[in-house]
């Protein structure tokens, strides 16, 4: 249908361990229109962050067709498990991402303080992982 930001068409995923296959998703057909908020709901194992995984490009899929309506896509996606590193305090932890790139500037720095005070880090930006709640967490990843 031509509303629909993402068509998904008999979606599979085989995880393939030394000992097993696991089929993580077995036959998924689902269209998501434009603007439309959705919910996957179901038990645990079920399949969502395969599915979640999938999407964002961080797995592959076994079979099926994933068509996004167009190619330039802008996709934010939460992880279920965050991972930050323990050794480093919150704002050090949001600067990694800078580091590697080599664009630690003092405006970018500066951009990075402004979100940390937006998502209400800024008073533990000097605290390390093990000391923030779930939330708090997801909220510096
Ligand atoms: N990296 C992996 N290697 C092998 N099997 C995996 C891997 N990730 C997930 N699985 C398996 O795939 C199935 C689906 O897992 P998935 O993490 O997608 O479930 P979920 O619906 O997100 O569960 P939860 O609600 O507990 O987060 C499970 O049987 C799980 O054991
Ligand atoms: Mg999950």
């Amino acid at each position: 249908m031509e509303n629909n930001i993402l068509t998904i068409s008999h979606l599979s995923k085989n995880y393939q361990s030394e000992k097993q296959e696991i089929e993580a998703i077995e036959d998924i057909t689902l269209d998501i229109e434009r603007g439309k908020f959705i919910s996957i709901v179901g038990p645990s194992g079920c399949g969502k962050s395969t599915l979640l995984s999938i999407l964002a490009g961080l797995e592959n899929k076994s079979g099926g067709v994933i068509q996004f309506a167009k190619e330039d896509i802008v996709l934010g996606y939460m992880l279920q498990k965050d991972s930050l590193f323990p050794w480093r305090t919150i704002l050090d932890n949001c600067l990694l991402g800078l580091e590697i790139q080599k664009k630690k500037t003092k405006e970018n720095i500066a951009y990075v303080h402004k979100l940390l005070d937006t998502y209400g880090l800024h008073d533990f930006k000097d605290s390390y992982p093990s000391s923030l709640s779930g939330g708090m967490r997801q909220r510096t990843l």
